[in-house]
């Protein structure tokens, strides 16, 4: 303890002094999230934000894409991430070559993107979206078909409720919530009765079945937060339960534990070495970066 307390001490004072801000996912240790974090959020609220980030330096406590999505948007600040190796297994999945496979494949066909990507991935893209505004982004588009990448279960998931539309997919997935399977979720019910089952839609579209509800880190906050059910269970990576317990103390939290080791790669320790050093600075082939914006933005304006 001693030694967290030093390091949250040195980051505030550091903040101030670099005029920095830093953004937290919703999975980062409660240590972060609830000490140091400016703005926490899913992963569309941390790119909404970041839009309007009054700081010269922005820290992204997330994974790398996330980092570069800021960046994306504050082409003239600096974006620092604590540890480059903080990756994921949906952006490793797919590459810009895929993508350009794809679409002489299927001509015409909109290319709706996952933001777990890289800022290539999205460069070749039409528009971004998160788990948060998939649904909207999709049917913002007013077609009959879309090419939806990389995420195969997000992309079943969000085809189950908008069936007449078809879906092209890819065979990425996240290797934290691939790992959830109907099974468990019949043993948690059985095991604590009358559980309320919430599931993020990375999950395999049959764990989102056995669901009560799916949706994204802040749809499943929410849902907590404002129905406040005597006994949940999260089926996400389980810091979110370790955040969101702190101030739902009425609930009792079932915890499977599943954790994202990307996301464990960001800590105190590296948060305040990167504003100590400015490391580690994403930066971005400036032409790539345009049409990657272009993408993101488009989300951005769906509503
Ligand atoms: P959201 O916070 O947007 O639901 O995303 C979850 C996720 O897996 C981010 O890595
Ligand atoms: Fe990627 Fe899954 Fe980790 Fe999110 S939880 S960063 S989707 S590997």
């Amino acid at each position: 303890w001693p030694a967290l307390a030093a390091d949250i001490e040195a980051i505030l004072r550091l903040k101030q002094e670099r005029n920095a801000v830093i953004l937290a996912h919703n999975y980062q240790a409660p240590e972060i999230f609830h000490t140091v974090s400016d703005i926490v959020g899913d992963s569309l609220a941390l790119a909404r934000e970041a839009v309007g980030a009054d700081a010269d330096v922005i820290v992204l406590a997330g994974v790398h894409f996330m980092a570069e999505t800021a960046k994306l948007l504050n082409p003239d600040k600096t974006v620092l991430i604590p540890d480059t190796e903080a990756g994921c297994s949906l952006a490793t999945s797919i590459t810009a070559a895929d993508i350009r496979l794809l679409k002489a494949r299927y001509p015409g066909v909109p290319v709706v993107t996952y933001v777990n990507t890289t800022a290539e991935v999205k460069a070749e893209s039409d528009i971004c979206c998160t788990s948060g505004n998939a649904r909207k982004v999709i049917e913002s588009l007013g077609v009959d078909r879309v090419i939806m990448l990389p995420d195969e279960y997000l992309a079943r998931n969000i085809a189950a409720e908008l069936p007449h539309i078809q879906f092209i997919t890819w065979k990425g997935h996240c290797e934290v919530h691939e790992r959830f399977s109907a099974e468990d979720i019949r043993a948690l019910r059985e095991n604590h009765p009358g559980v309320v089952v919430l599931a993020h839609p990375e999950c395999p579209p049959e764990v989102v079945a056995e669901a009560d509800f799916a949706g994204s880190t802040a749809a499943m906050a929410d849902y907590v937060t404002e129905r406040q059910p005597p006994r949940v269970v999260l089926i996400t990576e389980c810091s979110m339960a370790d955040n969101i317990a702190v101030d739902n103390p009425a609930v009792d939290f079932v915890r499977p534990c599943n954790l994202c080791p990307h996301m464990r790669r960001i800590t105190l320790a590296n948060i305040r070495r990167a504003l100590e050093r400015m490391e580690h600075p994403v930066e971005l082939d400036p032409e790539t970066a345009g049409r990657a914006r272009l993408a993101v933005e488009r989300m951005l304006a769906v509503h």
